[in-house]
């Protein structure tokens, strides 16, 4: 099985501009179970789909009778959260079974959440799980103010101590990492969802401090927005000889898709490394948040679902 039907049950408003969307199956039937930081994508009219992590307060993602998602209305989306904001009781949609790329980490030690904005989303089910197992764990959740704070009083009673809220306009700056990773225990496993300067700060940090990149969990919230001043480059295929032109706010992907092209990816946010492309000539310009600082240096190889170029030209081993 690769989709299911399901039915808007119910719309909750979790904060200011902020949805949380509780679906359940069509038919009634059971729904499929999923493991703390999956996500599911919903399929939208225009035959896109955009991922959306599942929501677990209750510890019951094993044999769940809801999916609930939360999402934020971006007003320059490529659609996916205006289509889902104008969702209705009642209404239908289709989407994938779950799958997770976001696993919280095995093992019983210390655990540290951090989530920024709607990047709390899987931080949930993650500490819902480790709260019902009994294992040790922070959530620290960031965001701009008390408005933007989705689903924290309900943190807020589930976590107690546990739960850690930043307001950015209250603390007078972001979320200090920096002391986050300096009093975390030695053998934490870390996990950051939020967008890309607060992933790619605590990788440098808790690098810094010592700790194995494989403590270090992390997924971006949203794919990385286009950039004032991006203009189109061209992409030659090395297998063909091929070259299509890649205009500012398409991604190389979306192109050599549409040209039938049959690529494999995933996230299309730049954080799974699954489209990662060898770079045969040309300079490419990293947008993702995978690749290592020797990686990006080198530019022998890059994310085709968010990185663009320097060059006027990339030839990709395609
Ligand atoms: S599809 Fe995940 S990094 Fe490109």
């Amino acid at each position: 099985m690769t989709d299911i039907a399901l039915k808007v049950a119910r719309i909750e408003c979790s904060a200011d501009a902020i949805r949380s969307v509780v679906l359940v199956q069509a038919d009634g039937a059971a729904l499929p179970g999923f493991t703390p930081g999956a996500h599911m994508r919903i399929h939208l009219p225009d035959g896109d789909d955009r991922p959306y992590s599942l929501i677990d307060f209750d510890a019951a993602c094993d044999a769940p009778d809801h999916y609930r998602l939360g999402i934020r209305l971006e007003p320059e989306s490529r659609g996916g959260s205006r289509y889902m904001h104008d969702l209705a009781e009642g209404d239908s949609l289709r989407a994938s079974v779950p799958k997770n790329d976001f696993a919280l980490a095995g093992g019983d030690g210390p655990v540290v959440l951090i989530a920024g904005g709607i990047g709390i989303t899987p931080m949930i089910s993650m500490a819902t799980a480790l709260r019902a197992g009994g294992r040790p764990y922070v959530l620290h959740y960031a965001v701009r103010n008390q408005g933007a704070a989705a689903f924290a009083e309900r943190l807020a009673e589930q976590h107690g101590d546990a739960f850690r809220l930043h307001l950015d306009d209250q603390a007078g700056g972001p979320l200090d990492l920096a002391a986050i990773v300096a009093s975390a225990d030695d053998a934490a496993q870390f996990h950051v969802c939020g967008p890309k300067p607060m992933i790619e700060a605590l990788r440098e940090l808790a690098v810094g401090a010592g700790y194995d990149k494989d403590h270090i969990h992390f997924e971006l919230f949203d794919a990385p927005a286009d950039q004032e001043g991006d203009t189109a480059f061209e992409v030659e295929l090395a297998s063909s000889g091929e070259v299509h032109v890649i205009p500012p706010g398409r991604s190389i992907i979306d192109v050599l898709e549409e040209a039938g092209e049959d690529l494999i990816y995933d996230c299309q946010r730049g954080d799974c490394g699954i489209c990662q492309t060898d770079v045969l000539e040309g300079i490419p310009d990293h947008r993702d948040v995978v690749l290592s600082d020797a990686e990006r240096t080198s530019g022998k190889v890059m994310q085709i679902c968010v990185s663009r170029a320097k060059s006027p030209r990339l030839k990709l081993d395609l």
